[in-house]
């Protein structure tokens, strides 16, 4: 039997570290900050416009209400997202939304979000989602309608619409105003300057046609 005050010692370090773990973007110290766009300030996040100078116009927008094209896209989908510029009332309150407009068959490829875990709800269509834990294990669901998945700050992950003839739709949540985003396939060969061919012919164990291959079919 474990002692009520171990108990309660292993709930209590449970939860500071549970709390620890899932902080992301820094506590306001106001109501709010609505994001002074032209201030030529750098600090983590934005400075403020003058409180007084307020109004609800700051803390609406309509940038998620038409859909992203994404004809443009080889990979056939379109992100729109809130930001600082198109919704100046997020600034330092840790999050963002966003809008993932996937054509038929279309894919978001493996991803990650550095500042940022995602909370995605499938609003149309046919997704397969997933993302690989730092055991190297997929977890992957198919998501209709209704449907909702999340992924962990840090962790790559993936949207396919496994539909061959309809649009997909999913909305996500993420908790951090500048969640970042970096796709592994064009950080890895596209970056600029290249990493070196012989990094990457080692690490994927392939030729310097394969790495040439890659990096041009991925328009770097
Ligand atoms: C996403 O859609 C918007 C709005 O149609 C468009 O301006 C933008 O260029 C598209 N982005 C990509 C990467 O195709």
């Amino acid at each position: 039997m474990m002692k009520p005050t171990s108990l309660f010692l292993q709930s209590l370090t449970c939860l500071i570290l549970s709390v620890g773990l899932s902080k992301s973007d820094p506590d306001p110290l106001q109501d709010y900050c609505i994001a002074n766009t032209n201030s030529p300030f750098f600090i983590n996040g934005v400075p403020c416009i003058n409180p007084n100078l307020a109004s609800a116009s700051h803390f609406t927008t309509s940038a998620l209400g038409k859909p992203g094209n994404t004809e443009a896209n080889f990979l056939k989908f379109n992100v729109t997202l809130t930001n600082i510029v198109n919704l100046p009332g997020l600034n330092t309150l840790g999050l963002t939304m966003a809008r993932v407009d996937i054509d038929a068959n279309g894919l978001v490829p493996p991803h990650v979000h550095p500042r940022a875990s995602e909370v995605t709800i499938c609003l149309r269509g046919a997704l397969l989602v997933g993302f690989v834990d730092t055991s190297n294990r997929l977890l992957a669901q198919q998501l209709r309608p209704g449907d909702s998945f999340v992924f962990p700050k840090g962790a790559i992950h993936f949207l396919y619409n496994i539909d061959s003839k309809n649009m997909a739709l999913a909305v996500s949540g993420l908790n951090s105003q500048n969640p970042g985003v970096q796709i592994a396939s064009t950080a890895i060969f596209t970056s600029k300057p290249n990493i070196p061919d012989e990094v990457l012919e080692k690490a994927f164990q392939i030729t310097g046609q394969d790495v040439a291959r890659i990096r041009k079919n991925l328009g770097g």
